[in-house]
């Protein structure tokens, strides 16, 4: 289940070329069983059409302040009390300047100006009309308004230039929504992930690994984020793009990630080890590429450094650690002995042998062992998963 599901979200599109994103937008957010209502502005309607709207979204599309039905008359006031989140995406930097100014003389400036409810808007225009101070000036005026303002990206626009103005990447936009539907309750934490594989080379072209995608800790990264924490996120060689608002370091082998968690180690308030780290590296990482020879060949493996074990050892007061463990038997049984052996607060126990569990799905279905209790979770996709562990967290660190 997507945290955008059954949500009512009235989407407001102005005269921009990055109109026809909107429409993409629309989709993804239907995808996610949202409930969609667009509003148009006369301007946006020259760019992409209404029937496109009505199409993905599967409801009517408003566009007239003046209708002659009752419903269309009030629908200025309607629309924003029947919805959870008002989106104006993309807003020119005219439709920005009148909503700093309170005007109401279009239907979307009128359910703007009447609504109660988070209104984010998502600018996108040519760098110059965004970089001028009056435009600038209005954007802090929408902030101090209350209003989430998903700030524009940076690359091509549609006028041929390279710049600042390009509306943000839908990703930035599903988080800031995302993020109004979720409790605030790690406001104030600081928190470091793990994600990932390592790998650990044996010549200049070969290393050993294993089959971690990272998307359970870049999962537990964007839910975080979005409950308010701030978030370090370590990760190995992955797929994956970065979780807006999340500062990403990338590493490649088990000692990096031991330097980078250790370092940041001191600061941090919750620590979650989602990592697959491997336990052995070759002694000797060969200089030139290792030759076939007709006897095989023999590895000599040594250990690497057990990354959670050692912050286990060394915690401080108020660091509440969390720890994996990718079991294929006796897993609660090997879960609380990692939990004691690593003196860890949590441990999330992933059967790896499940098709719809562990390495490389969407979906994850895992046991949560604290000192107290272990709880099974039903299958969940992994960010539902990853706010279950929040939950814990948050409970571990009321009853402390
Ligand atoms: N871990 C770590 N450093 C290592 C190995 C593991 O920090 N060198 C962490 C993982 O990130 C995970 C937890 O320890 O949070 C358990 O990992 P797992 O591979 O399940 O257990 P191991 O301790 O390696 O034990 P075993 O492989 O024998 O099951």
């Amino acid at each position: 289940m997507s945290g955008l599901q059954g949500k009512r979200i009235v989407l407001g599109v102005t005269g921009s070329i990055a109109a026809f994103k909107a429409a993409e937008w629309t989709r993804s957010l239907v995808k996610e069983e949202a409930v969609v209502t667009v509003v148009l502005t006369e301007a946006a309607e020259r760019f992409v059409s209404a029937l496109t709207f009505a199409a993905l979204s599967g409801n009517p599309v408003h566009r007239d302040m003046f209708g002659d039905s009752p419903e269309a008359i009030m629908a200025h006031l309607n629309l924003s009390r029947e919805a959870d989140v008002l989106l104006v995406a993309p807003a020119t930097a005219q439709t920005i300047a009148a909503l700093a100014q309170g005007a109401a003389d279009s239907l979307l400036l009128a359910v703007v100006l009447a609504a109660r409810i988070p209104v984010v808007i998502c600018p996108a225009m040519n760098s110059n009309m965004l970089l001028h101070p009056a435009t600038q000036r209005n954007i802090r005026c929408l902030e101090e308004y209350g209003y989430h303002i998903v700030q524009p990206g940076t690359g091509e626009l549609a006028c041929g230039e390279v710049g600042d103005g390009r509306l943000a990447d839908w990703e930035a936009a599903r988080e800031k929504l995302l993020s109004l539907f979720q409790p605030d309750d790690l406001r104030g934490y600081r928190v470091l992930i793990t994600a990932g594989p390592t790998r650990e080379p044996l010549d200049p072209v070969r290393f050993l690994s294993n089959r971690s995608s990272g998307k359970m800790g870049f999962a537990l990264a964007s839910t975080a984020r979005r409950r308010g924490a701030g978030v370090t996120l370590v990760a190995g060689p992955v797929h994956l793009t970065d979780p807006p608002g999340v500062e990403v370091i990338r590493v490649t082998t088990a000692a990096e990630m031991a330097r980078a968690v250790f370092d940041r180690a001191p600061e941090m308030d919750v620590i979650i080890k989602a990592a697959a780290v491997a336990d052995f590296k070759p002694q000797v990482c060969e200089e030139h590429k290792i030759k076939k020879s007709e006897e095989g060949l023999r590895l000599e493996l040594v250990k690497n450094v057990d990354i959670l074990k050692e912050l286990g050892q060394n915690r401080h007061p108020g660091l509440t650690l969390v720890g994996f463990a990718a079991e294929s038997r006796r897993h609660v049984e090997e879960g609380r002995r990692k939990l004691r052996e690593k003196n860890l607060d949590l441990i999330v126990i992933n059967d790896i042998l499940g098709s719809t569990t562990g390495f490389d799905v969407e979906t994850n279905q895992v046991i949560l062992i604290d000192k107290q209790s272990s709880t099974t979770l039903p299958l969940l996709s992994k960010e539902a998963t990853a706010d279950h562990i929040w939950d814990r967290v948050v409970a571990i660190r009321q009853h402390a």
